[in-house]
C-alpha cells in the first residue's frame, strides 16, 4: 500500500469527556489497557498502510512521547502540531506538506471500528472515485454527519449533524482522498471538512462514493459511549488487532489488587496498580492505573480517573469520576454526574436516596 498514506486528527478538545480529558488527550484515554489511538493505529497498519501522519493541537506533546517515529507498531509516524486548530479540514490541509502519495486515507482519532479499511480503498478504485467516505448506520444521527447517497453508492448530500436528518446513513470518520483535493483546502485558516469542503466538492459535482457496511463502528467522544466501546474490547465484540483475542467479563491489569468476593463483570478494566476492596462490585466500570475502590462500593458504567478513590459502600452509576478525586463512603453517584480532578466529597455527602 505504498500508494497510500493515513491521517489521524487528534487536535480535538475531547470537550464531551472532562474532566478526563483535562490531564489527557481523548485519543490517549486508556482503552482495555491501550492508549484509545493504538487500537486505530494497529488497524491502519493491518490494512498493510506505514506511514501515518498525526494532525495535532490540543496537548500536541502528548501523542509523539508515547508512539515516537512508530516503530513500535511498525508504523513510520511524523507530526504536525497546529498552534491553533484549524478545524478538520484546516487540520488535513497542514499536513499535506508531509503526505507524498497520491491517495490519502484520512481518520477520525476517536473511532473505534472493525471494518477492513482495504475494502474502502478498493471501491474508491473501483469508482474512480475522487472522494470516497465510510459510512454507517445508526438509531439517531442527530449527532453526526448525515449522508444520502443514490442507488450506485454516489453521494449526494452531506449534512453535519441536523436535527431533521433525512437519513441514518452517518460519516463514520474515515476518507479516502485523491491528493488534489486537499490540496484545493484553503491554507493556514480554519476549516471544517464536514461542514465546507465535502459539500463544495458535492456541489462542483466531484466523484464522491459512500462505503457501507456493518461491521462493528462506535465514535468514543462521550462517557457512555466510552464505557461502553471499553467494554466492547475487552467482551471481544470490538475487535482490535492490537489485542490478542479478549472475550471475558473483565480485564485486570499488572499489579492491581481485587479483594475477597469482589465481582467484576459487563467488560470492566481494572487499570494498573489499582485496588479493588473486598465484595466490591464492577459491572462496566473503567478504572484507570492506580485508583482505589474500597470493599463494597459498586461501580457501574462509568469511569474512574487515574489514582481516584471510591468510599466504603458507596455507588457510582454513569458517572464520570476525575483524577484523585475522592468520592466519600456512602455516596451515591447517578446518572452523569461528572467529579472534577482532587476534588473530595465527605463521606456521605451525595445521596439520592435517604436510607443510609
Ligand atoms: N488536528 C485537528 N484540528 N483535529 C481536530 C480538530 C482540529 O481543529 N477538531 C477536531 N479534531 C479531531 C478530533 O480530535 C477528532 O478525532 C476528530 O477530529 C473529529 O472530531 P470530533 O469532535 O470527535 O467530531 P464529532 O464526533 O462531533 O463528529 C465527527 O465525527 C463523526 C463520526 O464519529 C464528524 O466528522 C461527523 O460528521 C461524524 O459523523
Ligand atoms: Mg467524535
Amino acid at each position: 500500500m505504498a500508494d497510500t498514506e493515513a491521517v489521524v486528527l487528534v487536535g480535538g478538545k475531547g470537550t464531551r469527556l472532562r474532566p478526563l480529558t483535562i490531564s489527557a488527550p481523548k485519543p490517549m484515554l486508556p482503552t482495555a489497557g491501550l492508549p484509545f489511538l493504538t487500537h486505530l493505529l494497529s488497524r491502519i497498519r493491518a490494512a498493510g498502510i506505514r506511514r501515518v501522519v498525526l494532525g495535532t493541537s490540543f496537548k500536541a506533546e502528548v501523542f509523539e512521547e508515547h508512539f515516537g517515529d512508530g516503530s513500535d507498531l511498525d508504523l513510520d509516524i511524523s507530526y504536525v502540531v497546529e498552534t491553533e486548530p484549524l478545524g478538520t479540514g484546516g487540520g488535513i490541509r497542514n499536513v499535506l506538506p508531509e503526505l507524498t502519495a497520491s491517495t490519502v486515507m484520512v481518520f477520525n482519532g476517536d473511532v473505534l471500528g472493525g471494518t477492513d479499511l482495504r475494502e474502502i480503498l478498493a471501491l474508491h478504485r473501483a469508482k474512480h472515485a475522487d472522494l470516497t467516505m465510510h459510512l454507517v448506520r445508526v438509531s439517531d444521527p442527530r449527532a453526526f454527519g448525515c449522508v444520502t447517497t443514490d442507488d450506485d453508492g454516489r453521494v449526494q448530500e452531506f449534512l453535519e449533524k441536523t436535527q431533521d436528518p433525512p437519513t441514518d446513513q452517518i460519516n463514520a470518520g474515515c476518507y479516502v482522498f485523491r491528493r488534489e483535493l486537499i490540496e484545493q483546502i484553503p491554507e493556514g485558516q480554519p476549516v471544517s471538512v464536514e461542514r465546507e469542503t465535502f459539500p463544495q466538492l458535492l456541489g462542483e459535482g466531484r466523484r464522491v462514493y459512500g462505503f457501507v457496511d456493518s461491521a462493528y463502528w462506535r465514535d468514543m467522544g462521550t462517557p457512555e459511549d466510552f464505557v461502553r466501546g471499553s467494554s466492547d474490547l475487552v467482551r471481544g465484540i470490538a475487535p482490535s488487532p492490537a489485542l490478542d483475542g479478549l472475550a471475558g467479563e473483565a480485564l485486570v491489569h499488572e499489579g492491581a489488587g481485587v479483594g475477597a468476593g469482589a465481582v467484576l463483570v459487563g467488560g470492566t478494566v481494572v487499570g494498573r496498580g489499582a485496588e479493588i476492596g473486598a465484595g466490591a462490585r464492577l459491572d462496566g466500570a473503567v478504572v484507570f492505573d492506580g485508583a482505589r475502590i474500597e470493599a463494597g462500593a459498586a461501580v457501574e458504567r462509568s469511569i474512574v480517573g487515574f489514582g481516584a478513590r471510591i468510599g466504603h459502600r458507596a455507588l457510582v452509576r454513569d458517572g464520570v469520576i476525575g483524577d484523585g478525586a475522592v468520592i466519600g463512603a456512602r455516596c451515591e453517584l447517578l446518572r452523569g454526574a461528572r467529579v472534577w480532578p482532587g476534588v473530595e466529597i465527605p463521606d456521605g455527602g451525595i445521596r439520592y436516596s435517604t436510607d443510609m
